[in-house]
């Protein structure tokens, strides 16, 4: 099967009438119960659609692929092939073409192995390369050579699935019913809420809708960004509980971490897992990595060496494409190729595919992707793949910064990521009463925790009941599989999430009253003193308030009567100088005493923070320096921002 994509010159339309397809359009609340009240979000109001513009997606390279990488099912063997008539435009007489090749391994003597790669060897390449079976990256080079003349006209890299054992080509029982464990394949869309989903990939939603997806209208996130998120998704704690175990921030960390990979490589799984952009994964940003490979199909090896030897400048963009075509393009063939090795063997798969390329920094950056993103599935679908395994595609929360998270319903726009599961006809036979209660679900109150349940579900179909399921979640014991019926007065305190996120309580606006503006200057004199705490107030100017844009009352739905009525949780916007910082800050406050009470690292910075930040490089730090070095907006006139 040629692994070649074939980029489509795609032009986005906007057509934003999917009303019929889609939720209920008159619905006021995702979630409605006594305890929780979690507001319905319009994807279609007047302040997005004014600055939505459809973007379109463009080939990174004009010219076809000289190298192609067939895999060989009847030898089971990866064959390369030099498509010699691609490469004519750049003949002249006497000109022969040469390709060679290089296998590029992880460098396990670097200290940074998640971030090294090592050439082993590099070789010509001859006609129809049959590819030896321990070489699983290479990068390929194709050179005109005109006597003592030679220049390199492509070069490229790829990923080959290669058996590692094998058990992995064993043949799959004639009834898929009978296999007791399906095979789980999680894609992923970083900072993609539901409701941007629908607004800016009307394809990809309205796929969705068709039998056997399902859907979570009541999900809320449990941390600021993507690690602690998926880290509840897959190991069940929380950041602060991975944080007793080891550091995340040392070397080695993460290998010791209770990934749900290992079950599910435990269980006789074939394992995956890959992330399109280097700079920005997950486990790598501004963190180690892993020692260890996690997972036996691992894509960051090759990707890692791309970016490290190919020279991005002229494509029509440089953070979209990496080799000769969009990064994204590379990890979802990773998955093509993981799924049409395994979709037929008797091992099930388990695979986690994670895309940040386009939708990290643009909010509408996604319409350029979604007939892409639907080809795929389609190709998928061809594959078989929906016709036996269990797909879900998720993301880690919505848009945390920018125009898209300052418009009013930013607020609860970050705090919902989306979640679709679909659900292979045999299972949805042999398991009614688990999607039924699914279906059940969709307007509860639901987090991250509960999707590692859900997958640790998948492992345990025997269970009767949630309680059978173990381990449960280490941070959220009340957290459970989203197959057994979430309660109808579900706390998000229940459900693992903190005040902080929680979108389950109504709000007030009481930015006028007297009391906004010492509330105000008691959190910036916090941020202040936590500068100097930090020893950062040499590197970074204090912050003085110009503005506070809203202050919120949040009325909260499961007060315990007999708690101390004189604290109140309230949310802050407000912006300072120098420059323009907008933050965000979820606090409470006892009025009686003027006490206020917030963890200062849990503060939402709104407006963009690259350009300030540049001379420090802690995360949480980055959110709260305004380099003195880079002011550029003089203090006086920082004004409302608009
Ligand atoms: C909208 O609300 C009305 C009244 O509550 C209800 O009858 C109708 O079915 C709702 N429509 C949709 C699409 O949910
Ligand atoms: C082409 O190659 C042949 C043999 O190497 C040589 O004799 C001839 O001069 C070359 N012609 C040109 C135009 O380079
Ligand atoms: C995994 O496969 C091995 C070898 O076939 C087998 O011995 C073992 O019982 C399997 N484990 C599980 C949990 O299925
Ligand atoms: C990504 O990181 C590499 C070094 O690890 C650096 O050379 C490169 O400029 C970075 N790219 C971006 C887009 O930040
Ligand atoms: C990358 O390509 C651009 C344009 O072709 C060139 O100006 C630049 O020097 C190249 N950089 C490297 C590191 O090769
Ligand atoms: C998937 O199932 C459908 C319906 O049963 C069938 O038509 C199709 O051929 C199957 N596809 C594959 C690749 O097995
Ligand atoms: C489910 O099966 C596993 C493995 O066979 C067993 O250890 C576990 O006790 C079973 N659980 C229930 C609830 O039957
Ligand atoms: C939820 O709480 C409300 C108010 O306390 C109560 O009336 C209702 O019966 C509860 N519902 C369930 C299903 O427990
Ligand atoms: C900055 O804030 C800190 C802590 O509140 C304070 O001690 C210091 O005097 C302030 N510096 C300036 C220049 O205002
Ligand atoms: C504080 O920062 C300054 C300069 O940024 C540095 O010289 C000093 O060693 C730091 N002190 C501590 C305790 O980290
Ligand atoms: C209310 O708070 C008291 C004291 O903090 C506690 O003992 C009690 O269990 C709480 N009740 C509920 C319903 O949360
Ligand atoms: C705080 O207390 C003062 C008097 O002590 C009162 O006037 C004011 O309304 C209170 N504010 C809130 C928000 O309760």
């Amino acid at each position: 099967m040629v692994m070649v994509l074939l980029l489509l010159l795609l032009c986005c339309l906007m057509t934003l009438d999917c009303g019929a397809t889609g939720e209920q359009s008159n619905t006021t609340y995702f979630v409605n119960s006594a305890v929780c009240k979690m507001p319905y979000v319009d994807p279609f109001t007047e302040d997005v659609l004014k600055i939505m513009t459809p973007k379109k997606l463009e080939k990174c390279r004009s010219d076809s692929d000289i190298i192609v990488a067939e895999y060989d099912f009847d030898m089971k063997v990866y064959r390369l092939h030099i498509r010699e008539e691609q490469a004519v435009s750049w003949y002249k007489r006497n000109t022969t073409l040469e390709c060679k090749y290089e296998k590029i391994v992880r460098d396990l003597i670097n200290k940074q192995v998640d971030n090294s790669f090592r050439v082993l060897y590099r070789r010509t390449l001859t006609q129809d390369f049959l590819v030896p079976p321990d070489l699983h990256y290479a990068l390929v080079h194709c050179a005109v050579v005109n006597g003592k003349e030679k220049r390199v006209i492509q070069s490229d890299g790829i990923a080959f699935v290669q058996d590692y054992d094998g058990r992995s080509s064993e043949e799959l029982p004639e009834k898929i019913e009978e296999h007791p464990k399906p095979s789980v394949l999680i894609f992923g869309i970083d900072a993609m809420s539901r409701i941007n989903l629908r607004r800016t990939m009307h394809k990809t939603f309205r796929y969705l809708q068709q039998p056997g997806w399902y859907t979570l209208q009541g999900l809320n996130k449990v941390g600021d960004n993507t690690l602690p998120n998926l880290l509840a998704m897959l190991t069940g704690y929380s950041a602060e509980d991975t944080d007793k175990i080891c550091d995340v921030r040392k070397l080695g960390c993460f290998d010791k971490l209770p990934f749900i990979w290992k079950r599910f490589k435990d269980l006789n799984y074939t394992t995956a897992m890959a992330e399109d952009k280097m700079n920005i994964s997950t486990f790598n940003y501004l963190k180690p990595g892993f020692i260890e490979q996690p997972v036996d199909y691992y894509l960051r090896p090759l990707l890692m060496a791309m970016m490290k030897t190919f020279n991005g400048s002229e494509f029509f963009d440089k953070n979209l494409c990496l080799g000769r075509h969009l990064t994204f393009a590379y990890l979802w063939d990773f998955a093509k190729q993981f799924i049409q090795r395994f979709i037929r063997t008797a091992k099930p798969m388990f695979g986690l595919f994670w895309t940040n390329s386009f939708s990290h920094d643009y909010f509408d950056m996604t319409f350029a992707l979604d007939d892409l993103f639907v080809e795929y599935f389609k190709q998928f679908e061809g594959d078989g793949l929906f016709n036996r395994s269990i797909v879900i595609l998720t993301s880690d929360h919505g848009m945390r910064y920018g125009y898209l998270r300052q418009i009013t319903t930013g607020y609860l726009e970050e705090r919902m990521p989306m979640f679709y599961i679909y659900l292979p006809p045999w299972f949805r036979r042999k398991y009614p009463r688990l999607v039924g209660n699914l279906v059940k679900n969709r307007n509860r109150l639901s987090s991250t925790f509960d999707i590692y349940m859900t997958l640790q579900h998948l492992l345990q179909l025997n269970s009767t009941k949630n309680a059978d399921i173990q381990p449960m979640s280490a941070t959220c014991p009340t957290c459970q599989s989203l197959f057994y019926r979430l309660p109808v007065n579900r706390t998000c305190e229940q459900a693992g999430i903190t005040e902080k996120w929680c979108t389950c309580h109504p709000r007030v606006t009481v930015t006028m009253e007297p009391y906004a503006r010492p509330m105000a200057l008691a959190i910036i004199r916090q941020m202040n003193d936590d500068l100097v705490k930090k020893n950062l107030s040499d590197l970074c100017a204090n912050f003085t308030l110009t503005n506070i844009i809203y202050l919120d009352h949040i009325i909260e739905l499961n007060r315990n009567a007999t708690a101390d009525d004189s604290e109140q949780y309230y949310v802050i916007e407000f912006s300072t100088a120098p420059n323009i910082g907008i933050f965000e800050v979820t606090f409470s406050w006892i009025n009686r005493t003027a006490t206020l009470n917030m963890d200062i690292n849990e503060i939402s910075r709104l407006s963009i923070y690259a350009p300030d930040s540049k001379c420090v490089s802690d995360p949480i730090s980055k959110k709260f320096c305004m380099c003195k070095n880079a002011i550029r907006i003089n203090s006086l006139r920082a004004g409302t921002p608009n």
